[in-house]
């Protein structure tokens, strides 16, 4: 049984953390938080604090913390709905239980059935239809053996226009459901027809083997008919969230840790059948984030195999920038001309195959070659612009210990200084930072006016400790709506140079869609139990680290000093930033021997020096008006 979702919320807004651990714990007042003696651990001195407003626990001695249903649980050792019902109980709220997934569950449960009922029909059709005959001989000019159209459930839709209709209605099927599912379809004169016809079939399984949608295609190419006609979005089928041939072929990717991409039905299904069976296909259209997602739980190492042609080498480089966003190991086979995948294993068979994936490039030489082909290198014009593009795609690889080994090689191939390298990686993350901020800025809600003085130049430079950096997570992790959307819209998440607190600024930045923060609810996104409690010790902590942060907000509502002392905090955030881009600047200067590149590190200097005397003039001015 489950506790609705809203009664949840409702407990969990009307329960007060001090007044429940009371019950337990003796707490006495300090400052703004309750303290007492742990009840997790022995201890003399009392190190368990519990905050009102922040309505969390954390102790200082052992590191336990958390919020009120947390508490209990560990407390009293009960699971999570037990400690809802203890809640509701004593606040004297009345638990209404959800009685409605098992229904949901039983709608879905009749898509699945008119789709699994589909299937036997087209594959019915297939095996055993007059007019199958001339669908089995297709098949076969295509070397699909009958062992593997039935593995992969493949089947025929008949010629006419109401075959499928006809076995629906005499079998009782929803055809208002079927409608939905795009099996059947309304004419002009309101009659409903067959929208798969004259199709070889291949139905489309999720990754627990349930039919969730078809993918038709027509026997011989004609002009104005589709190739493929694809069900639509339905209940049980969303087209970013599937991959085609992943039920068949997830175990051998866990197996192998490694799968094979391929844009078609045809592809997967002829690679299968020849034995290679880690194999998913991404159905033509470029690979999706939640594709990738879907099959990270599975592997994180990717080969690539794209058509030759230059509509397959583009959807290739898209997929190959959202594989990389999601940290896959991505290496990418190229097919001689005029092959694809299906084409390639029946012309040449699995041992040429295997040849040919042993030859797979990373991602980084793959890129290269396609430039070398185009005869970029030739030309020290095209060859910078070559350079730019590569390392375009390695700003894409958020682990930076892959990037910098990564930017090792590009150096060594094309003999540049790393430096080099490194400063274009650098206006590449400094450009998609920018962009990551209109973004921000766009979703956020605007603190007017004296924003507009503030239009921060963002430093780079990603090596030094910003010691503001903590100050800023401090701040986001307030819960003061107000205050995290003036931050966001001033620091680049990216600009953090501590990885942790990167980490924690994206939680605070996801949770900008909701509708209230609170604090709790944050700290309960935090995966890392060490992070977790870093937070909570940091907001818990009296430690005073401006003395404007004392006269800090109540009622919720937010006083002047907390907002400046935010100001105060980003600007000084970002002087440092600056400072720390000059100061590497001149090493650079010192170094540099190439005269155009020496002249640019001096206008950037002139520039920075420029933006700090802008941010520390208007420190000076102080003009906040509230
Ligand atoms: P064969 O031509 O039979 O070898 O099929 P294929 O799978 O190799 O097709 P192709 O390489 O032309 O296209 C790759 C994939 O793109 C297909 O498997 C389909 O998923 C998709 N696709 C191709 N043409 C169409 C189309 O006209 N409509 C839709 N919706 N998808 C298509
Ligand atoms: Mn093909």
């Amino acid at each position: 049984m489950r506790i609705a979702e809203q009664k949840i919320d409702e407990i969990r807004n009307s329960a007060d953390i001090v007044d429940i651990i009371s019950g337990y714990v003796q707490l006495k007042k300090r400052g703004k938080n309750f303290i007492g003696s742990c009840p997790f651990h022995q201890e003399k001195t009392p190190s368990f604090t519990v905050s009102e407003d922040k309505q969390i626990y954390h102790c200082f001695g052992c590191g336990n913390g958390g919020k009120v249903f947390k508490f209990l649980m560990e407390f009293k050792n009960i699971s999570f709905v037990e400690a809802i019902e203890e809640v509701a109980d004593h606040l004297g709220i009345k638990i209404e239980y959800d009685s409605s997934p098992s229904d949901q569950q039983n709608e879905l449960e009749v898509y699945f059935e008119i789709n699994t009922f589909a299937a036997r029909f087209f594959s019915d059709c297939l095996l055993k239809n007059n007019d199958g005959e001339e669908a089995r001989e297709y098949l076969k000019r295509r070397k699909l053996k009958p062992q593997t159209q039935r593995t992969f459930g493949i089947g025929f839709a008949p010629h006419g226009w109401n075959n499928f209709l006809n076995h629906a209605k005499s079998n009782n099927i929803d055809l208002n459901k079927a409608k939905q599912l795009g099996l059947i379809d309304l004419n002009d004169k309101n009659e409903l027809y067959d929208k798969f016809r004259a199709r070889i079939i291949f139905p489309i399984f999720s990754p627990n083997g349930r039919v969730i949608a078809f993918g038709g295609r027509v026997f011989e190419n004609q002009d104005n008919v589709a190739k493929y006609l694809n069900s639509p979005e339905s209940p049980v089928y969303s087209k970013r969230r599937s991959l085609y041939g992943l039920f068949h072929s997830k175990d051998e990717i866990r197996k192998l840790d490694k799968a094979i991409l391929v844009e078609g039905y045809m592809d997967l299904v002829s690679l299968f059948q020849a034995g290679v069976k880690n194999v998913v296909a991404s159905s033509g259209t470029s690979l999706t984030d939640e594709q990738v997602q879907l099959l990270s739980r599975f592997t994180k190492n990717i080969l690539v195999l794209f058509d030759a042609d230059s509509a397959g080498q583009k959807a290739a480089l898209r997929s190959i920038e959202i594989l990389l966003k999601q940290d896959f190991e991505v290496k990418v086979i190229t097919l001689p001309k005029g092959e694809d995948p299906d084409s390639f294993i029946n012309n040449f068979g699995k041992e040429q195959f295997d040849e040919e994936i042993a030859r797979a490039q990373n991602f980084l030489e793959y890129q290269t070659s396609q430039f070398e082909q185009q005869g970029m290198f030739e030309d020290p014009a095209q060859m910078t612009k070559a350079i730019r593009e590569l390392v375009r795609t390695l700003a894409l690889v958020s682990d930076e210990l892959k990037r910098n080994l990564l930017m090792k090689t590009i150096s060594k191939k094309f003999g540049l200084r790393e430096k080099l390298i490194e400063s274009e990686l650098n206006t590449v993350l400094y450009h998609s930072k920018e962009k990551e901020i209109t973004q921000v800025n766009r979703q956020a809600v605007r603190v007017e006016a004296q924003d507009k003085n503030l239009s921060l130049p963002l430093s780079v430079k990603q090596q030094t400790e910003n010691p503001y950096e903590k100050e800023l997570i401090r701040l986001l992790f307030s819960g003061e709506e107000k205050i995290v959307t003036y931050i966001f819209d001033n620091v680049a998440i990216e600009s953090f140079n501590n990885m942790d607190f990167r980490k924690l600024a994206e939680i605070v930045h996801s949770g900008l869609d909701e509708e209230k923060i609170s604090p709790a609810d944050l700290i309960e996104k935090i995966d890392s139990k060490e992070l977790r409690s870093f937070i909570l010790k940091l907001e818990l902590s009296d430690h005073v680290i401006s003395k404007n942060w004392d006269e800090l907000s109540y009622n919720g509502r937010i006083e002047k000093d907390t907002y400046e002392h935010a100001m105060e905090t980003v600007r000084s955030f970002h002087v440092f930033q600056i400072e720390d881009e000059i100061k590497k600047n001149n090493l650079l200067i010192a170094e540099s021997k190439d005269e155009r590149l020496h002249i640019e590190l001096l206008k950037r200097n002139k520039e920075l020096q420029d933006d700090k005397k802008s941010l520390l003039g208007l420190k000076s001015k102080n003009e906040f008006d509230w």
